[in-house]
This record gives structure tokens, sequence and C-alpha cells, in this order.
């Protein structure tokens, strides 16, 4: 793993877009994307740039089930707001949270992510330590699969709701094995909330209890930190 401090998200959201901006002149194909408030400034570099993403395939980590795309805080809707609408992408997939058979439309999302393997995964971390929604205690072996949240990822994403009881309790997310087989991954945490979850992926054990900590065993991780989140590394 390679940390990388910075001062703040602008900062830290810059070096993450050199990082894909030097491995698109390599030519990568497909960008693995995330949600939440970690990667909007990063997003805002990108639509800033000239880059150009029309040969690019993208494919986001996971997507809550039950609210309809135009509902604002789904992150079909996010995705739009915060780069697909500003920067055109040859294709952009997200999991449906709306399919009638979800395990079905779990199965399709890991044909997807088959047909179209991850160059670079951009992912944030949760007060838990999950990545995409992989809650503590999912298989490291996972797919895309339905998920529970935890209380814990309600009560943290509760913020953006109006009322806690309007957080979806289910959401579809690609699986662990899926994230690590991505050839390179960034990781941002910014916040003194996310320094023992960004400490126990750093220095702790290998441990389904942490989802993240399994990127120590990933040969290429780059781990963009801003001082609250590196306090207690
Ligand atoms: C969300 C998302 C994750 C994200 C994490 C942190 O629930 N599923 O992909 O990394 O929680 O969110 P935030 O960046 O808002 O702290």
């Amino acid at each position: 793993m390679k940390i990388i401090k910075v001062t703040d998200a602008v900062e830290g959201g810059l070096k993450a877009y050199e990082i894909l901006a030097e491995k698109m002149d390599d030519g990568i194909k497909t960008l693995g994307l995330a949600t939440g408030s970690t990667p909007i400034e990063f997003y805002k570099h990108l639509t800033a740039s000239d880059l150009d993403f029309t040969d690019m395939t993208s494919i986001n980590l996971d997507e809550y089930v039950g609210l309809p795309k135009d509902n604002d805080q789904s992150y079909d809707y996010f995705m739009k707001e915060h780069l697909f609408d500003k920067k055109p992408f040859k294709k952009n997939y997200l999991p449906d949270g709306l399919a009638a058979d979800l395990d079905a439309e779990a199965d399709h999302y890991n044909q997807i992510i088959d047909q179209n393997p991850i160059d670079l995964q951009i992912l944030g971390i949760g007060s838990n330590g999950h990545i995409g929604f992989n809650e503590p205690g999912a298989s490291f072996e996972g797919t895309t699969s339905l998920v529970d949240l935890t209380d814990q990822t309600i009560a943290d994403n509760a913020r953006f709701f109006v009322h806690e009881n309007e957080v979806p309790r289910q959401a579809l997310s690609m699986g662990i094995a899926s994230i690590m087989q991505s050839k390179a991954i960034i990781l941002m945490a910014y916040g003194k909330n996310k320094a023992n979850a960004v400490t126990a992926m750093v220095h702790g054990p290998l441990t389904e209890n942490l989802p993240a900590s399994i990127l120590q065993s990933h040969p290429e991780v780059y781990v963009i930190v801003d001082e609250g989140a590196a306090s207690k590394l």
C-alpha cells in the first residue's frame, strides 16, 4: 500500500486525478467508480480537466435497493450529477436496484464485470471499514450480491436523507473478490471519523470483520488520506 498524505479532499482529489491521468496515458479502458462524499472533489477535478472519457467504460460499486433513478439519493442520480452529465463515457454501468429479480441482476452485473476487467478502482471507506457496501463479515471471496446494510452504515448515511427511516436497508454491491481483481486501486479517506477504519485497514490483521483490510494483499493500492483520517496511523 502506498500511503499519500494530503491536506484536504481537494488536494486528495488532485492526487487521485493525477494517478488516473497517468493511467489513461497508458491506455486504460475501464474505470471502477464510487459514490459518497469522499470522491466528490476528485470528480470535480475530472470534470474541470480536458480528459476524454468517450473510450472509457465505467462500472460503479453499488446501488441502493428500491430508490428510483430520479431520487437524488440514488447512486445513479449521484453519478450523473457529479460526473456523467458533464463527461460522456463510452458506457456507464451501475447495478439496477429496482430490478424485479435482484439476485438475477447481481449475476448480470458479475457478467458485466467479467467482460470489462477493471483497470483502476476508486474507493471510499465506511467508518466500519466497509468498501462498496461490503459490510463487516462479508466474504473476501464475494462477487456482486444483495446485501443488508448495518445499523452503523444506515446511521452514517442518514445525513443525506431527511429522516433516517428513508435510508434504504439493502443494496446491490460489487463483491470484495471483484474489487480485488482490479489492476490498481485508489482508496480515499478524509476526516477523523475514518481514522479507526484506516488504521485497521493499513496495520490490522486481514479479517472479514474489517473488509478493507484485504487491500493489504493487493499489489497496487494508493491510500490517500488527510490529517484526520491518518491521525491514528
Ligand atoms: C457509502 C458507500 C461507499 C462509501 C462509503 C463512505 O455507504 N457505499 O462506497 O465509500 O459509504 O461514504 P462517504 O464517502 O460519504 O464517507
